[in-house]
């Protein structure tokens, strides 16, 4: 029988809502200004942060510099000592009762020639080179004065024959540098043992490695006086065979020394890091996020209703800004919304009229059953004009609310096409038109402008005499627009009202059912996309209206009629 064990891809799809909530909520933080800055401040305080660990890195670098530095030198010592030493045949021999005494005075001894013994047997015996050793001691001093370098002769037993230290350190004791501050003057090697005494140092570990022929390294930490020595034992071969060591010891001070200074450093970065980015998130707090959170509470007064609140901050930076633009949009609102509401009172208006009009008739149609024909036919005509200056109404209320909606859907054609299409339909011999030969282009909403154009040509008609030419025209003013021109020659308009035509519900023929709209919807299309509505008129000599809209391209064609 065979388990399913729920696969891997449905435990993802399992984990994924916990995930895809955890990324949103980072992000909801992360979008917060608040966050953001806290961010940025532990950025700040995180960059010497990481530095001072790095410091560890370069602390180790710096060992290992300092352990090469050791190398060479003992490298040099061991090559000078290998030449130095005479070959196994003139090595002086030494009684064997001379290997178990203090090196001094098997040193103090003269050397006695061994010409005659085999090269083999004296180089076996282990105080053999100890002269040659204790020659380097004056050499071993200057050389630790220069490189701070504790330097020790090993026999090939591992017991001291010179030091450079034997008589204490001979530059005085090395300054430490504190972590944090002044340097501390401390003795840095360990205290001395006369080099007569077989010290331990032939059990150390590097020691022996070195006795074996290789180079033997070592790190250790002296408790009494807190510091780190570096070790390094590198066999003196002859013939193949040790003949001794060369023990260099080392205080880790210079590299100390180094990681004070730049510890220090990277400590004062940190201090000034952490009180720049404290007083940059005090000035923050006080510039961005106080302002934004009394702009946001203002906003949400006014939201539920409070009318004395003010969304304007007198700030001259973004912030005061972004209150000002609240403030203008607010504003801007507040005036649409009063357009609204009087809007809404000048259609109540509007429908009103008619409706009264529609329920006298009515009422007196029900309660004169015995009026003649005529008055009722004129009763029943009123209603029928009324219902028609009604559906008028609210077929311009429906055009003009569309326009705003509509607006994006915007298309490039031939002007004079139009303009073509829109006459025909009139079907009126008294209209003519005027285009150009060449293509006048726009992108703009091909019926909201053949609409308008309608409007102008229907005024037009209306007011002039039936004889009356209305002439529609329509051009290039220059690159970048375009003309369209209605031409009557009827009543004209007043100056006074001239200024009134555009507004919505002006008009003067309101018994021939004009609603007053018409303007009002041109001017609304055109300046939606960009133009501008001009009349020029005399009473008595006829209307020139002018649309004026953005221009596209053009090319070469002719048309004309009239
Ligand atoms: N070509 C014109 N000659 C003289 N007066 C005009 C002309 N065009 C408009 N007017 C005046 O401007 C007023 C407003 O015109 P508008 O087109 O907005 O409304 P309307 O024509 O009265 O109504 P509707 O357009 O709904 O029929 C008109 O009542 C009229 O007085
Ligand atoms: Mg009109």
């Amino acid at each position: 029988m065979t388990r399913s064990r729920p696969s891997s891809a449905s435990a993802t799809r399992a984990a994924r809502p916990e995930v895809w909530r955890a990324l949103r909520w980072i992000h909801a933080q992360l979008v917060r200004i608040r966050t953001r800055l806290l961010v940025i401040n532990l950025i700040a305080v995180g960059v010497p942060v990481v530095g001072i660990h790095w410091a560890r890195t370069f602390e180790q670098e710096g060992l290992k510099a300092l352990e090469a530095d050791m190398r060479h030198v003992a490298e040099t010592l061991r090559t000078l000592l290998e030449k130095s030493v005479p070959p196994p045949a003139q090595v002086p021999p030494t009684t064997r009762s001379s290997s178990s005494r203090p090196a001094r005075s098997s040193s103090a001894r003269p050397a006695r020639s061994s010409s005659a013994r085999p090269a083999r047997s004296s180089s076996a015996r282990p105080g053999a080179r100890r002269p040659a050793f204790e020659a380097m001691a004056p050499s071993l001093e200057l050389m630790a004065k220069r490189t701070r370098m504790r330097v020790r002769l090993l026999d090939k037993r591992g017991r001291v024959v010179a030091d450079s230290h034997a008589k204490g350190p001979p530059e005085g004791p090395e300054d430490v540098p504190t972590f944090w501050g002044s340097y501390q003057p401390r003795r840095i090697h360990p205290p001395h043992r006369p080099s007569t005494n077989p010290g331990p140092v032939y059990g150390r570990r590097e020691i022996r490695a070195a006795r074996k022929g290789q180079l033997g390294t070592a790190t250790r930490y002296h408790r009494r006086i807190k510091r780190v020595f570096l070790f390094l034992a590198m066999p003196i071969m002859v013939d193949r065979r040790v003949e001794g060591v060369v023990y260099i010891t080392r205080s880790t001070i210079p590299v100390l020394e180094a990681m004070y200074r730049l510890r220090t450093t990277l400590l004062q970065v940190l201090a000034v890091a952490l009180g720049l980015t404290a007083l940059m998130s005090l000035f923050l707090a006080t510039t961005i996020s106080r302002p934004l959170a009394r702009l946001s509470r203002a906003a949400t007064r006014l939201a539920s209703g409070a009318r004395d609140e003010t969304l304007r901050l007198e700030r001259r930076d973004e912030i005061g800004e972004l209150s000002r633009s609240f403030a203008a949009l607010l504003a801007k609102l507040d005036g649409r919304a009063r357009y609204i509401s009087e809007f809404a009172a000048n259609i109540s208006h509007e429908f009103k009229t008619p409706l009264a009009s529609m329920r006298g008739a009515a009422e007196l149609l029900a309660d004169a059953p015995e009026m003649d024909d005529a008055t009722r036919q004129r009763f029943l005509g009123n209603i029928l004009a009324d219902v028609q200056r009604l559906d008028r109404l609210v077929s311009r209320l429906l055009q003009l609310s569309r326009i705003e909606a509509t607006l994006e859907h915007r298309e490039v054609f031939d002007l004079r096409e139009l303009v073509l299409e829109v006459v025909d339909g009139f079907a009126e011999p008294a209209l003519g038109y005027e285009l150009p030969e060449a293509a006048l282009m726009v992108n703009a909403h091909r019926s909201h402008i053949a609409s308008s154009l309608r409007a102008l040509i229907e005024n037009a008609l209306r007011h002039s005499e039936a004889d009356g030419a209305v002439r529609v025209a329509a051009a290039a003013l220059d690159s970048h627009r375009a003309l369209l021109q209605v031409t009557d020659e009827g009543s004209g308009i007043s100056e006074a009202n001239q200024a009134r035509i555009f507004d919505r519900f002006f008009t003067t023929c309101g018994k021939s059912g004009g609603t007053g709209l018409g303007l009002a919807i041109v001017q609304t299309v055109v300046k939606a996309h960009g133009g501008e509505v001009r009349v020029n008129s005399a009473l008595g000599e006829g209307t020139v209206f002018t649309l004026e809209l953005p221009i596209l391209t053009s090319r070469p064609r002719s048309a004309s009629r009239g």
